[in-house]
């Protein structure tokens, strides 16, 4: 039986689900409603509204800039396109790192005015509090280890992580805080393969990689990388499934052509 095929609407205990049937989950990012409902209508089970809207829709080098007034509007446009998929919102920087209780209002305003179906924030014990106060809220969550991008001021770049036993350590030890706290899932960011499939063995709740090699229980991309929708942006764990960046030049060349030789609009093309 497959779980993703038999489900009209995906749950947070589909997710579990999945991970006990064996079935791996797919995820990828989508910030507007067409993308939304296309991810949608092609069965992809978590949609993440996630912070990358920073880098890919706003233009910022992090994803530290981005306000939860943007990632509310970003979400609810997701929202409002999907059907079927479960959508999964990022708190940004800065919105739950400190006092718990402003995490829990940053997490209630996503859910309040989105209509998205579960949160996901960074980190481990040092945010333990927060994810706390959301989960007792009744508010699902994803947490997020190895390279969390919103501290890439204090790594100093976006290179592998837990390379070292100390940090692999860590992360194995804060994968088992986030299921006891009550994450649903976790995400594993550009950490060593072999790593990844250790946690994953381990832990009862499904991992999603993205640079983490096969064996996590799901995996995750951002849409525009899928795409090739940023000019000579290609890491190494990056599938890159069309060359949209070509296709939409092309298409405004020939565009911009038309105009300038008069072929456009023709008489069909007018009232
Ligand atoms: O913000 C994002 O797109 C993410 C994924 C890369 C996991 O967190």
């Amino acid at each position: 039986m497959s779980v993703h095929k038999d489900v009209k609407r995906i749950t947070v205990n589909n997710i579990l689900e999945m991970k006990l049937a064996g079935e791996k989950i797919s995820m990828l990012t989508a910030y507007d409603y067409s993308m939304a409902s296309i991810l949608d209508a092609a069965g992809v089970d978590i949609i993440l509204v996630g912070d990358s809207a920073a880098n890919v829709m706003a233009g910022y080098e992090t994803t530290l800039p981005i306000t939860l007034d943007q990632m509310i509007y970003y979400a609810a446009s997701v929202s409002r396109a999907v059907k079927r998929s479960l959508v999964v919102v990022d708190l940004p920087f800065g919105s739950y790192q400190g006092n718990p209780y402003d995490a829990l209002n940053a997490a209630v305003r996503v859910m309040k005015e989105t209509g998205a179906h579960a949160i996901k924030l960074e980190g481990g014990a040092e945010i333990k509090d927060s994810i706390e106060c959301i989960v007792n809220a009744g508010i699902p969550v994803i947490g997020h280890l190895g390279l969390m991008p919103q501290s890439v001021n204090a790594y100093g770049g976006y290179g592998l992580r837990a390379t070292g036993v100390h940090e692999a350590h860590k992360l194995n030890t804060d994968a088992q805080l986030l299921h006891e706290l009550g994450c649903f899932a976790v995400v594993l960011e550009k950490i060593p393969a072999k790593l990844a499939k250790e946690v994953t063995d381990h832990l009862r709740i499904p991992t999603i990689g993205i640079g983490a090699g096969p064996d996590t229980d799901g995996q995750v991309l951002v849409i525009n990388d899928l795409l090739g929708m940023t000019k000579g942006f290609k890491p190494k764990f990056v599938r890159q499934y069309l060359d949209l960046h070509a296709v939409i030049s092309q298409a405004v060349e020939q565009y911009v052509s038309d105009v300038k030789a008069f072929s456009f609009p023709n008489e069909k093309e007018q009232y």
